[in-house]
């Protein structure tokens, strides 16, 4: 299987990704998971995301998809993928096509309230990445991470002005996506304004 996760900015897409990889043995590729952690070894494509990603904008389309056409070329990635971020404009939509066929793109779908609550509670590990909501799906221990015991942060473009940006690149940039992926016909659209285990559901039956 080869999936795309598509939707703005907090629509749960990396915590429904971890899911489905376990769920399908796939691997998740998150191009903002690939990023910060190029931000963090000081590479030099990480000195240059790292600009875009504290503006809230879009790190430059060639810059991703050569990123992207390495990754995928990966042995890791023969047997399928899920995609949690990537394509996120018309431009790398284009360049995915050209190099593999996809299967499904689900596209999580909530309103803008509910995506600034929920980032403004977010708390993520910064060592292996996990993902907590302080409501909806809490530590065990209050600031630590359950799978590693490290210190959850708040990610440095979580703060209300950056979120703003965030939806507006989403708006402009990304969303044009829906009618791109509506007119190859492998489009779903799914409420993501539900519990995580509802969406779960629904995510397994998709791709069951
Ligand atoms: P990226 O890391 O991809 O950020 P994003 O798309 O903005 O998505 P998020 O990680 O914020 O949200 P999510 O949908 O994964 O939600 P989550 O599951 O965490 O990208 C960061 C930056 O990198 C970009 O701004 C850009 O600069 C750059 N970048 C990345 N890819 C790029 C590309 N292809 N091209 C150019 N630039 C790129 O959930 C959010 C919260 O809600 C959590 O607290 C979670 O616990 C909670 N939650 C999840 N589901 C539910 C639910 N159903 N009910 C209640 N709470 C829930």
């Amino acid at each position: 299987m080869r999936l795309i996760l598509l939707g703005p900015p907090g629509a749960g897409k990396g915590t429904q990704a971890v899911y489905l990889s376990e769920l399908l043995s796939i691997p998740a590729i998150s191009t903002g998971d690939i990023l910060r952690a190029e931000v963090k070894a000081g590479s030099e494509l990480g000195l240059t995301a790292k600009r875009y990603m504290e503006s809230g904008g879009l790190v430059p389309d060639d810059t991703i998809i050569d990123m992207m056409r390495s990754r995928l070329a990966d042995q890791e990635c023969a047997g399928g993928f899920l995609l949690d971020g990537f394509p996120r404009t018309v431009t790398q939509a284009r360049a995915l096509a050209s190099l593999v066929t996809i299967d499904k793109v689900l596209a999580l779908e909530i309103p803008k309230e509910v995506i600034i609550s929920r980032l403004g509670a977010r708390r993520s590990c910064p060592e292996c990445k996990a993902v907590y909501h302080l409501e909806h799906q809490p530590p065990q221990e209050e600031g630590k991470c359950d799978g590693c015991s490290t210190d959850l942060i708040i990610r440095a473009d979580d703060a209300p002005e950056t979120i703003r940006s965030r939806l507006e690149a989403y708006e402009y940039q990304t969303s044009p996506l829906l009618e791109f992926y509506s007119s190859t016909g492998n489009l779903v659209r799914i409420d993501g304004d539900r519990s995580i285990a509802a969406i779960k559901a629904d995510l397994a039956k998709l791709v069951g």
